[in-house]
């Protein structure tokens, strides 16, 4: 049975490019819903939407920059109607854990009509090898205004192959998946599995809000700096502080666990001084 084309909005995000590369892997079409692509997709012109859903069979939708911040449940409202227009049949959202905003935009999806998976993920391991907190590794120094909280850290291939399965399968149709690691890990811990696998010193260094703040305000911005700090503080006050079984409900199989993610990530050289981030 044909069920594509399938697009995969942010395909060159940590999570996207890994659903594109596995359905591709199963003889899917994949239409590539990024920025630079050949039908380009971009939260910011909706004029970009309707040619990047015409004609697709099933979307997976990774929102950027982050389902929390202000804006996202218009877009997501937006984009839905128009997949509806556009005769979409199935969409898989990528959400985020007790967020309120993100558990905002899961209902537009659950009332648009659309079949729909929810796939609900906690911190991704990824983050440390490429993403934000890369160059905090290669500096030695993870400041994260974390304090002690512990977190189910879960690996995108996790996520990706969760995604793929929503996305090829009517069985995951209607269902939610809240996906952990399977360890509650504090951010020290984090830093030491890391520093290990490694073989590099790094340190955690809980900060207050307004520190994290103040040097996210240098890297980015504002208003990202406030978005991201208000972000982390409703994420890591101790909220999500337990383990969810959503890779075994979808995939019947453990997740992955952070080890495992270290010990490759060290041997890709991702942590190495020379390392090129993915
Ligand atoms: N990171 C986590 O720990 C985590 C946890 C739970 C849920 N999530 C969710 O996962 C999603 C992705 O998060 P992420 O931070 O890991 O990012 P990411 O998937 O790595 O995404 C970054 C990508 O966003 C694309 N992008 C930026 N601006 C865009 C725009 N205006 N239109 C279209 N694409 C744009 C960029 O692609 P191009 O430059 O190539 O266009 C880039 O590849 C978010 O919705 C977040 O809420 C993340």
């Amino acid at each position: 049975m044909s069920i594509t084309p399938i697009l995969v909005i942010d395909s060159t995000g940590k999570t996207g490019r890994r659903v594109a590369a596995r359905l591709k892997a199963l003889g899917h079409t994949v239409r590539e819903g990024s920025r630079q692509s050949a039908t380009p997709f971009d939260w910011d012109q909706p004029e970009t939407w309707g040619p990047a859903l015409r004609g697709a069979h099933s979307a997976y939708i990774s929102y950027s920059p982050d389902l929390g911040f202000p804006g996202a449940d218009e877009r997501i409202e937006a984009l839905t109607r128009l997949a509806v227009a556009t005769g979409l049949k199935h969409v898989v959202l990528l959400s985020g854990r007790n967020e309120a905003a993100a558990q905002r935009c899961e209902g537009i999806v659950q009332a648009s009509g659309l079949s729909h998976t929810l796939v609900r993920a906690a911190w991704f391991n990824q983050n440390f090898s490429e993403g934000f907190l890369r160059d905090a590794v290669l500096e030695g120094t993870l400041a994260m205004p974390a304090g002690e909280v512990r977190e189910p850290f879960v690996d995108v291939e996790d996520i990706a192959e969760v995604a793929v399965a929503a996305l090829t399968d009517p069985r995951h149709a209607g269902k939610t998946y809240e996906l952990s690691g399977p360890r509650l890990l504090s951010f020290a811990q984090a830093a030491a599995e890391i520093s290990a696998a490694a073989d590099r010193p790094l340190q955690y260094l809980p900060v207050s809000l307004a520190d994290f703040h103040t040097g996210m305000l240098a890297v980015v911005g504002e208003p990202m700096a406030s978005l991201f700090t208000g972000l982390c503080e409703e994420v890591l006050d101790g909220r999500n502080e337990h383990l969810s079984n959503g890779v075994q409900q979808a995939l019947g199989r453990a997740p992955r666990d952070f080890a495992d993610f270290c010990r490759e990530s060290a041997r890709e050289g991702v942590w190495a001084e020379t390392g090129v981030a993915r």
